[in-house]
């Protein structure tokens, strides 16, 4: 086969199939596999029949718009409707600041490639998502990682770090960050700490991208909506540029997000939409509208809050039971992951290869770190699959780990401790 590698670009040369991206290619190819891999909502959620009676009407061809080429900005009813989102999240966005993106996805590439030369410095958290790395690194930024505590970014590592990164002479653009259940943690950074983040970065003169697709899905019987609060809400100098997405709340196939920003930005991520797809697809924009016009969005939220919640009960129940002393996690409080770390003397890839053999997956925690550390993590999501699966996963994840050990004691190339 001929080698294309001359062909490549710089980025085209170092871009990687992404972690979870390969995960799927796995789960295709199985009969029985139990996934706790990609982030996936539960497709038994999805408001299917609300769903079929908007596309029905929209596709009846009385206007012709819905087929039709839209603005890049996107449809205006849709983007006042969100302005609306905003507003109940403590948001004040006009139409100027908004852009409907294809997914939030599309959201951080625009805003690496419009923010970020190749060499300049975005500050993420150890460990981060991983789609965002990925728009990142794509377009040769520097990330550079902060540690994180329980309650969120290490304030002190956070100083540390961009004092030291100043001195080198680096031009450190923005820190990001997912402060509702972060993906890969499932952590909810405290209010105290994001206002002390906002105040840094006003000091500092950095950008900070808030990325928020699971804000939505806290859970009531340990989280209240006030404690979501998004740094954006108290951002009174134009520091904070917001994303967020119907992805986990209304369905990620429809592939409709949004930035919020100063108008100013704003209307260069517009300009840099133009470039990668003209306009998010027509038809979804109005499904979601209509979505959020007839109440469905509102009539799912709780619904999904007491779903997501119960496999969360399932989930720390299975592990609890199945895992005790082989992993530790903290209990998420809203969102779709429970992240691990293993206590016992097994890195997650080798975890990985026994588990695929027994019929479960996960994501490695390395996928997740910008420094290449994070091998005695894994990320167990428990949105997708119903509780009996997830009964069945963590007993084989059990099993897996089991193995693992066992591998270390027989092979004779194994170092390091045996099982106790
Ligand atoms: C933190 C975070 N940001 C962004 C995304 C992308 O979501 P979408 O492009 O479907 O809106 C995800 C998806 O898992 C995510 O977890």
């Amino acid at each position: 086969m001929r080698s294309y590698d001359k062909f490549l670009s710089r980025a085209g040369d170092v871009m990687r199939e992404s972690a979870i991206r390969r995960m799927g290619t796995v789960l295709a190819g199985a009969d029985d596999m139990v996934s706790f891999a990609p982030g996936y909502p539960a497709e038994d959620t999805f408001a299917w029949a609300a769903f079929a009676e908007i596309a029905r009407e929209l596709l009846s061809g009385a206007d012709g718009k819905v087929l039709q080429y839209g603005p890049t900005r996107g449809h205006r009813p849709l983007l006042d409707a969100i302005a609306g989102l905003m507003a109940d999240r403590g948001i004040h966005a006009t139409p100027e600041q908004l852009v409907v993106t294809t997914g939030s996805q599309q959201g951080l590439d625009l805003l690496a490639r419009v923010l970020c030369d190749p060499g300049d410095v975005v500050l993420m958290e150890l460990p981060s998502y991983v789609g965002a790395i990925t728009a990142f690194r794509n377009i040769g930024t520097s990330l550079v990682g902060v540690r994180q505590d329980p309650d969120g970014i290490n304030l002190d590592d956070l100083m540390e770090t961009t004092a030291r990164l100043r001195r080198e002479g680096a031009n450190v653009k923005a820190l990001y960050l997912v402060p509702n259940f972060q993906n890969p943690t499932g952590l909810l950074m405290s209010l105290e700490k994001r206002r002390l983040v906002l105040a840094w970065a006003n000091r500092e003169d950095v950008l900070i991208i808030e990325d928020d697709p699971y804000r939505d899905l806290f859970f009531p019987d340990c989280t209240s909506e006030a404690e979501t609060r998004p740094i954006s809400a108290d951002d009174t100098e134009g520091r904070v540029i917001y994303l967020s997405s119907f992805s986990k709340t209304l369905a990620p196939g429809f592939r409709i997000g949004w930035v919020s920003a100063p108008a100013p930005l704003a209307a260069k991520f517009e300009m840099a939409k133009q470039a990668e797809d003209l306009c998010s697809g027509a038809l979804d924009q109005r499904v979601v509208y209509e979505a959020c016009k007839r109440g469905v969005l509102a009539r799912q939220l709780p619904l999904l809050r007491a779903h997501y919640q119960h496999k969360r009960d399932v989930m720390i129940q299975a592990v609890e039971r199945e895992l005790h002393g082989m992993m530790r996690w903290p209990a998420p409080r809203g969102g779709f992951f429970l992240w691990a770390h293993l206590d016992v003397p097994v890195d997650s890839e080798t975890l990985l290869t026994h588990a695929q053999a027994l019929g479960v997956i996960f994501v490695t925690g390395a996928a997740f770190f910008v420094d290449g550390r994070g091998s005695e993590h894994i990320r167990l999501s428990f949105s997708a699959p119903p509780p009996e699966r997830i009964d069945l996963g963590v007993k084989r994840l059990a099993a897996a780990v089991n193995a693992a050990l066992d591998s270390r004691t027989t092979a004779p190339a194994a170092a390091g401790p045996a099982r106790s």
